[in-house]
């Protein structure tokens, strides 16, 4: 009750990340909208179970309390957005939790390291994703 429907959500999106195979040492873990619910308390559980989380917001007056959270790098959200609908990009990040979507997503997508993964639960930036790779998804 205590963390709600968005804890609740940041709390499955964490477990599938692992049902998945990631592990602290694979590098770090971005969270986009971390301002938000399920961003928040995403930042909040994967630094608790001792991940390098990156942030990525926004608003940048919330850097300081990401980074009370434990998130180890603030972004700017645009550096995270896929404007350029590039297929591959150099890899980042061992897995994400976005609960943004659209453009985020399309990004993520092509900075996941191999056999990274991607947790997404929303849309906040847009209900449109464009995929030009090939995948191989895991799970449901
Ligand atoms: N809350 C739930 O129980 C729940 C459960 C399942 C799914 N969802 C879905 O998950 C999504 C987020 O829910 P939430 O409760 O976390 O909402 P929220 O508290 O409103 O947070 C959404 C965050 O997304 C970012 N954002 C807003 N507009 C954006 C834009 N145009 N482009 C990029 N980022 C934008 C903002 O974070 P920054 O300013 O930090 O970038 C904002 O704080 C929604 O689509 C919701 O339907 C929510």
């Amino acid at each position: 009750m205590i963390i709600g429907t968005a804890g609740f959500t940041a709390g499955l999106s964490v477990q599938r990340l692992e049902d998945n195979g990631l592990t602290v040492d694979q590098g770090p873990v971005l969270v986009a909208g971390a301002t938000g619910g399920v961003g928040s308390l995403a930042v909040n559980i994967l630094v608790k179970r001792g991940y390098d989380v990156t942030a990525s917001t926004g608003k940048a007056n919330e850097a300081d309390y990401l980074k009370t959270l434990g998130a180890k790098d603030v972004i700017d959200r645009h550096e995270v957005e896929d404007t350029e609908q590039k297929p591959v990009r150099g890899k980042r990040w061992a897995g994400a939790v976005d609960p943004v979507g659209g453009q985020t997503l399309q990004y993520i997508l092509s900075t996941l390291n191999y056999d990274g993964s991607v947790a997404t639960s929303g849309l906040t930036g847009g209900t449109e994703v464009y995929i030009r790779a090939s995948f191989h998804f895991k799970g449901n």
